[in-house]
């Protein structure tokens, strides 16, 4: 289904969201969160912050993809993103992304880092077109197949926030 007209939501993830989250997130990752890494997320870890992309307008509205990232003083890790592969290529990566650097820069962050495996070429675009440069390789992090990370940095946050929305935060 495209949603070109249908309008996207981008909220808090609950507990409700759950089941729809490990599906998207088995179909996306060689290794996946498990639930009990959600649950933890969103109860006991004060630095975490996750959100869904919903699609809005249709009932049962519908889950299509989530972003997660933890702020640590000045700096936020985007820990994952991932969107249902119907729905991919269609801005709702991109429009994750975007809501979770937003929400962090009105949190005070300057610095956003994240990894992301050399042969991920869809991911390492989304983030390139949104000012993250390459920092430098993690040799061998994925422990799936030993692939190497590259740690991706998008530095002065709120003059990337300005430079989007027109105005100083
Ligand atoms: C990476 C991912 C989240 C992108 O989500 P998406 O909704 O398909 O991406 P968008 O439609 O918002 O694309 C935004 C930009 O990302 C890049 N991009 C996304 N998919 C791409 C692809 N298949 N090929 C090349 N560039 C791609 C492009 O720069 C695109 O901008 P453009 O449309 O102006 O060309 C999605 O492919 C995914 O869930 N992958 C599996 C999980 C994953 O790898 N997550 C990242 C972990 S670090």
């Amino acid at each position: 289904m495209s949603h070109q007209t249908a309008e996207i939501l981008i909220r808090k993830m609950s507990f409700d969201d759950l089941p729809v989250v490990l599906q998207i997130d088995r179909l996306s990752f060689p290794m996946p969160w498990p639930e009990r890494s959600y649950r933890y997320e969103l109860t006991k870890n004060p630095a975490s912050n996750l959100l869904v992309a919903e699609v809005d307008g249709i009932i049962p509205k519908e889950v299509i993809g989530f972003v997660g990232c933890w702020l640590i003083a000045d700096e936020v890790h985007v820990s994952t993103l991932a969107v249902h592969p119907h729905h991919r290529r269609q801005g709702i990566g991109e429009k994750l992304l975007l809501a979770v650097l937003d929400w962090a820069v009105s949190q005070g962050a300057q610095i956003a880092t994240l990894e992301v495996r050399v042969s991920n070429q869809s991911a390492i675009d989304l983030y390139k077109k949104q000012g993250f440069i390459i920092e430098g390789k993690k040799a061998g992090y994925y422990r799936d197949n030993n692939e190497d990370a590259y740690q991706m940095i998008l530095q002065g946050l709120s003059s990337w926030y300005s430079e989007r929305h027109g105005g100083d935060r």
